[in-house]
């Protein structure tokens, strides 16, 4: 199963299984995260950068391109809400 570190949470780093996204892996594992749009894509609040292995998540979602193209989400950052793990 991949496992995902993120930086700044305690305890080892998450199992993810396929399928499940960033932000319910955290939540999963006992750890909040903001999600205030409730994991809708609407709101930006959940956003992660990606330090290393972006090759592994899904690709970008609707509402992810959006708001790169609004200029408010960076080449290196992804809503936890949005993407998952693919392998
Ligand atoms: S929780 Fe709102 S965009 Fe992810």
């Amino acid at each position: 199963m991949p496992l995902l570190t993120i930086a700044g949470l305690p305890g080892p780093p998450l199992d993810v299984p396929a399928g499940r996204t960033v932000l319910a892996a955290i939540h999963a594992a006992g750890h909040d995260w903001w999600h205030a749009c409730g994991a809708k894509g609407r709101c930006t609040t959940c956003r992660v950068r990606v330090l290393a292995g972006a090759e592994f998540l899904t690709p970008l979602t609707a509402p992810e391109l959006r708001y790169q193209a609004a200029g408010r989400l960076q080449e290196a950052e992804r809503l936890a809400c949005q993407c998952g793990v693919k392998s």
